[in-house]
């Protein structure tokens, strides 16, 4: 029997962790400057936790969830998505008690089953953030700044910000009346996912990627020209902060998102680098969910990013390949007796800090040469009894193929040097 990866899930193999290591520590790096702190949730919790966030009625909940029932006959599911633990923690662990606004981000696996295409896996990693104590649009805007700032510094600068304002509890349902019965009176001529939307979640029939649907719902009234004085005035808010860090976007009245717990900001980042999945990042304000999970109401906002889109988009823009380095120093033995001192000095030389190789395969000499070439290291010093009995060697630098003499004792301050 040989074993398989499941379907939608990816092995993350040594040549790309490297890359992975790069975003995941750019990503570190910015959010700590926003000064958002790390929260680790675990990756399953009870299914009505999601159910309850997400929406009964959306997709995630009705057909993409790994759910399970374990031993002791409790529902539990896979997280799909991260902002649900999140508040679930801020509830049960008092955050806002500490302090009235907290910043957290978290970096992980979700799980959805989804069919599997390019940019879309079943086990995939989203990098997120959530603000959570604040009404204020500047603190939309920050969740938006960080996010772009992320792909900056990972050299991620062509992209589409798009943003919309979803409403409330109190100008949405008016909104979806009037829409409702505008949709009703084309329903027939509309997708067969746009019907079962209609009474659902009619304003995802706007957000149908069906042509057909788009042109037909081309002329419907959107949700910005029926938001109340609350939800328009933090619209504003929003895209004059937005312009006051010269963020360029987009408003798009028709952008609605999968997820049921928006209120006012929703907002998605695309990339044209990308083919049909192009999201890379989403995300928006859920000023309801915290008191849904039977917290205090406390107002919220965040947004969450898909590491292997962005992956793709970098691959594209730099190329694939490593891009962990190589190391600085391949120790070689030119004979048996000098192995265990290649051995002994390698450890030395690891333990002050410096990236050093040698061999653990016996290989001949002339096989290391060639393992040190296809590792690429930068240096190679070749050790044998002449050189251990005459304290030096001569040291090849890779990069230029030139040799110099130098003390085996000194070998340690010539490398540390070079970190
Ligand atoms: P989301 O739009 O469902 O939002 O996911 C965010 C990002 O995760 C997407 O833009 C995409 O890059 C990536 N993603 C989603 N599904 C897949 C998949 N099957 N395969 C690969 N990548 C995927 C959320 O998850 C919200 N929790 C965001 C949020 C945080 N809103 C407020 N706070």
């Amino acid at each position: 029997m040989v074993f398989k990866s499941i379907r939608g899930t990816k092995d993350i193999l040594p040549g790309e962790s490297d890359r992975w290591l790069e975003v995941e520590s750019t990503v570190r790096r910015v959010f700590r400057r926003f000064n958002y702190k790390e929260i680790r949730t675990p990756l399953f919790e009870q299914t009505a936790l999601f159910s309850r966030s997400i929406g009964a009625l959306t997709d995630i909940v009705g057909k993409e969830m790994y759910t399970f029932t374990d031993r002791g006959e409790e529902s539990l599911t896979l997280r799909p998505e991260g902002t649900a633990s999140v508040i679930r923690s801020y509830i049960q662990n008092n955050l806002g008690e500490a302090q009235p606004l907290v910043k957290v981000y978290y970096l992980g696996p979700m799980f959805r089953q989804e069919r599997p295409q390019a940019g879309r896996l079943r086990q995939f990693h989203q990098f997120g953030a959530e603000a959570i104590g604040s009404p204020r649009p500047e603190t939309d805007a920050e969740i938006i700044a960080l996010t772009i700032q992320i792909y900056r510094e990972l050299s991620i600068t062509r992209y589409d910000l798009k943003i919309n304002s979803v409403g409330c509890e109190r100008c949405r349902p008016r909104y979806r009346e009037v829409l409702t019965s505008e949709l009703r009176k084309i329903a027939g001529s509309l997708s067969p996912d746009s019907q079962r939307r209609i009474a659902e979640n009619p304003m995802r029939v706007l957000d149908s990627k069906d042509e057909k649907d788009q042109s037909l719902t081309a002329q419907l009234p959107l949700i910005t020209d029926y938001l109340c004085e609350e939800c328009r005035s933090h619209f504003e808010g929003l895209k004059s902060a937005l312009a006051a860090l010269r963020i360029p976007f987009r408003i798009d009245g028709r952008l609605v998102r999968g997820l049921d717990y928006y209120t006012k900001t929703a907002f998605e980042l695309t990339s044209t680098e990308l083919g049909s999945q192009d999201a890379l990042a989403g995300g928006g304000r859920y000023d309801l969910l915290t008191a849904e999970l039977g917290g205090k109401q406390t107002p919220a906002v965040g947004f969450a990013a898909g590491i292997e889109r962005l992956l793709m988009v970098l691959e594209k823009i730099k190329g694939a390949g490593d891009t962990g380095g190589q190391p600085a120093l391949y120790l070689a033995a030119a004979d048996a007796e000098s192995r265990e001192w290649v051995l002994a000095q390698t450890m030395e030389l690891r333990g002050e800090g410096v990236w050093v190789e040698s061999d653990l395969l016996g290989r001949s000499l002339k096989a290391q040469m060639r393992d040190a070439d296809r590792q690429g290291v930068r240096a190679v010093l070749v050790v044998g009894q002449k050189e251990l009995q005459s304290g030096k060697g001569s040291l090849k630098n890779m990069m230029n193929g030139e040799s110099k003499e130098v003390q085996l004792s000194a070998l340690q301050q010539l490398f540390a040097k070079a970190l």
